[in-house]
């Protein structure tokens, strides 16, 4: 029996928000694997923000995808064919799966998974590289300190949801910030952060900042930009940091926010940073030994959001940019 591979091509460039329109479905033969290649059964592809930029009109820090071309991701599954060394059937990995049923992958550019260190919905997850996102951007670039008052938002996300709970690890202060009232409920109630906002609620962020940091915010780390990091640079601590992790809110806007509050920087001596996490791809180890070691003792869970079937795949990338999901987004297949 022939196996197929059904694949998701992109079909067109979205100038806004990517959706359903711009992708089509197509199935082809498996391609054979040659020497030093794996044919891999994918099982969780991630959906990140950073799809859109990989397929948009403007600029990107990666090449573009193609028109035609399977959509590029990351994602995890089980091998199902192998000419590459030290890959055997049966094996769980993870590399460039793309959003495709069954691709032909390069050994050399796909890591076995160690299923000792966590399951395969923990590698999704809380040991994925949103975790790994969290991890460098606050430790080393926010420099997060026992004591600090840490400000997430998109709290509730991927990274956010990561990145409140390591704050937690190192005893911080931690506030998150997330839109509507089921978010917020389970970052008060679950993940027990010390205040929550929620910027959908009213009209007056800055003064909901205000009331939750009423000493300031020594770290705050940015997943949206706009006008929540302008209302956070008011809120800031004299030698803050501000990680730049992304800036969500501006990916359909038609004119870029215009950030006001820069003059905040100056006087306190406030440090304003971004960052790629695959600029931390040497220490990941590092980073994913810390990811374990407090998913073991219990102080570090993360909610994986499955969206079933890769032909929802296009659905799913754009829930991350209208909020509709929580934690770590991913397509479930097979
Ligand atoms: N620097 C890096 O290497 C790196 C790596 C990975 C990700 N990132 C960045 O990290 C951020 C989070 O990524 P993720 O994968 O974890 O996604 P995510 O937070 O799981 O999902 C995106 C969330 O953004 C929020 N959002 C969407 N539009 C918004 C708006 N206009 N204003 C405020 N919030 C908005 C939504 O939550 P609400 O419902 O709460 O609005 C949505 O659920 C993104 O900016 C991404 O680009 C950076």
């Amino acid at each position: 029996m022939t196996v197929l591979n059904h694949r998701i091509l992109l079909a067109e460039r979205p100038v806004g928000i990517p959706g359903p329109e711009h992708f089509r479905a197509d199935v082809e033969p498996v391609c054979p694997p040659g020497p030093g290649e794996i044919v891999v059964a994918s099982r969780y592809i991630s959906i990140d923000p950073a799809m859109r930029s990989w397929i948009g009109v403007g600029p990107s820090y990666v090449r573009q995808v193609g028109i035609g071309e399977p959509m590029r991701a990351g994602g995890i599954g089980q091998v199902v064919e192998s000419r590459a060394t030290g890959f055997e059937v049966g094996d769980w990995v993870q590399g460039r799966t793309g959003w495709q049923s069954h691709p032909t992958l390069r050994g050399d550019q796909t890591q076995k998974l160690d299923l000792s260190v966590g399951s395969v919905e923990d590698w999704a997850g809380p040991l994925g590289t949103s975790a790994l996102t969290a991890y460098f951007g606050l430790m080393d670039v926010g420099e997060l300190r026992p004591g600090d008052t840490l400000l997430v938002s998109g709290a509730a996300g991927g990274v956010g949801q990561i990145a409140c709970q390591i704050g937690q690890i190192n005893a911080c202060r931690v506030v998150g910030i997330a839109g509507g009232t089921e978010k917020c409920r389970y970052l008060a109630e679950t993940l027990k952060l010390d205040a929550v906002i929620d910027y959908k609620a009213g009209p007056d962020i800055g003064a909901a900042l205000r009331r939750a940091c009423p000493d300031g915010v020594d770290v705050y780390f940015d997943n949206v930009g706009g006008e929540i990091l302008d209302a956070a640079l008011i809120v800031l601590r004299m030698g803050a940091r501000v990680v730049s992790c992304g800036r969500i809110s501006q990916a359909g806007a038609k004119e870029p926010y215009g950030v006001k509050n820069l003059g905040a920087l100056g006087g306190k001596r406030v440090r304003m940073q971004g960052f790629l996490v695959f600029d931390y791809h040497d220490r990941y180890t590092e980073a994913r030994a810390f990811l374990a070691h407090h998913l073991r003792g219990g102080r570090l869970r993360q909610k994986l959001h499955v969206v079933k079937g890769l032909d929802r795949a296009p659905g799913a990338l754009a829930m991350l940019f209208n909020g509709g999901n929580t934690g770590k987004l991913v397509v479930g297949v097979g």
